[in-house]
């Protein structure tokens, strides 16, 4: 199972690369929007700090356009893999992708039934969208097992990817369901580790430890 970091923040990536999150990136337009400065630039950066795979996805929604695009997004740094969203338009282009040999991780994917015709031209990566279905009320949970199940039935060496992984509840549901990978956004990875009853725990714990007196504690304190 591989972990990739789901921002295009390089203090991000730098933080939690030397902590084994970030086998690869994931960069989606809105998320390059949010650093601002030159999407190329930004990019090219990410690619020279982490060797694995570097989504970066298509900004046009007709086919020819994304053809174009992935060829010369392609061309930015060895480990790209472009990210081509699950249309119609989408297929069509990666048909074409398909045959130039660009990698691609296919996005966008709400329900697994999205994935089937691009599992079936082995793409690369499929990415589920988890959390953001919550916007419409919904729960995307279940369709992590029936995309798992579709990849293993259809015998398509297509990794399935968990994407909009928003809280730790739907990072440990994408492990348990068998995702290969998933990719994680800082704001998951913070709230796991911001868990207050641990915060409390270890506090409670110490606080216990201090009402022994000092001398007792020395000897097992010392650092040397
Ligand atoms: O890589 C896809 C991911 O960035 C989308 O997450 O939470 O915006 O749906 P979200």
């Amino acid at each position: 199972m591989e972990f990739f970091l789901d921002t295009a923040s390089i203090e991000d990536i730098k933080f939690y690369k030397p902590l084994g999150l970030v086998d690869g990136v994931t960069t989606n337009p809105a998320l390059l929007s949010k650093e601002g400065g030159d999407p190329i630039a930004q990019i090219k950066k990410i690619a020279e700090i982490v060797k694995g795979p570097i989504s970066v996805e298509v900004t046009y929604t007709e086919p020819r356009e994304m053809v174009k695009h992935a060829i010369k997004l392609n061309k930015l740094a060895p480990n790209v893999v472009i990210k081509v969203p699950a249309s119609i338009a989408g297929l069509t282009a990666a048909q074409e992708l398909k045959k130039a040999g660009i990698r691609m991780n296919i996005t966008l994917i709400f329900h697994p039934s999205q994935a089937v015709p691009f599992i079936q031209l082995e793409v690369d990566y499929v990415s589920l969208f988890v959390g953001r279905v919550e916007e419409f009320g919904l729960n995307n949970k279940e369709a992590i097992w029936q995309l798992r199940q579709s990849i293993d039935e259809m015998e398509s060496p297509t990794k399935l990817l968990s994407a909009s992984i928003r809280n730790p509840e739907y990072l440990l549901e994408a492990v348990i369901a068998g995702s290969d990978v998933l990719t994680v956004p800082p704001s998951c990875w913070q709230m796991v580790y911001k868990n207050p009853i641990f915060q409390l725990g270890e506090r409670d714990f110490l606080k216990s430890w201090r009402t022994l007196p000092a001398t007792a504690r020395k000897e097992y304190e010392s650092l040397d």
